[in-house]
């Protein structure tokens, strides 16, 4: 399938409706770039992201993010990546609600280039729905050796990953302005709660 480069202004057209030309001068940006397969819309990963993927594994813990699924109420919510043999990444999710430990494991798998030449994933878990966009649904926009900032197609759902369990909150807010920078609705992000894991 083709992919076309496009100039992605969905949210800047919502904005522009209701803004004054300076106020969207002075909220910047608004503008991303996106790819599009005839389906979704999808961020492109950063060029930065590592090309040796065994550096993108280990222990990731969600600061922030736009709350979603089982992870909306919960707390603690940490990923543990494995490079398996096969070139794979096993995946283990967990979280806590109240004193309930919840776990959920699946697979991810490197996208073709396409998509993008790194950064790009499509993670699966058993018993999911299918996913309705034929592409990655796991897109590192951006990278850095502490913290990576995630979206998923048409800027759905963003995750805020950090290798440490609590960064600091000034960071937290930088990683967020960052997101936001990238296209994400800054209204829906909200801190994840790392304590009493
Ligand atoms: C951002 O999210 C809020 C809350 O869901 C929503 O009301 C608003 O329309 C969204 N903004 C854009 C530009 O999509
Ligand atoms: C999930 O994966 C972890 C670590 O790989 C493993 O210890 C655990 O048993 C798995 N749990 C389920 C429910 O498959």
């Amino acid at each position: 399938m083709r992919v076309l480069v496009i100039l992605c202004g969905f949210v800047a057209t919502v904005a522009a409706l209701s803004m004054r030309r300076e106020d969207q001068h002075e909220k910047g940006h608004k503008v991303v770039p996106a790819l599009f397969d005839g389906k979704c819309y999808y961020p492109t990963g950063d060029p930065h992201f590592p090309k040796n993927l065994e550096q993108y594994m280990g222990t990731w813990y969600q600061v922030a993010g736009t709350p979603f699924g089982p992870t909306a109420s919960a707390r603690c919510v940490k990923a543990e990546y494995k490079l398996t043999s096969a070139g794979s990444v096993a995946v283990t999710n967990t979280a806590k609600v109240g004193d309930r430990a919840i776990v959920a494991n699946g697979t991810a798998y490197p996208q073709n280039n396409e998509y993008g030449r790194s950064g790009v994933l499509k993670v699966m878990f058993p018993g999911s729905p299918d996913d309705p966009c034929p592409g990655p649904n796991y897109i590192v926009q951006a990278y850095a050796h502490d913290h990576a900032v995630v979206q998923t197609p048409n800027w759905d759902v963003l995750y805020v990953l950090s290798r440490e369990q609590h960064p600091g909150v000034a960071k937290i807010g930088e990683w967020i302005e960052h997101a936001v920078a990238l296209g994400s609705n800054r209204t829906e992000i909200m801190e994840f709660d790392q304590n009493s894991c």
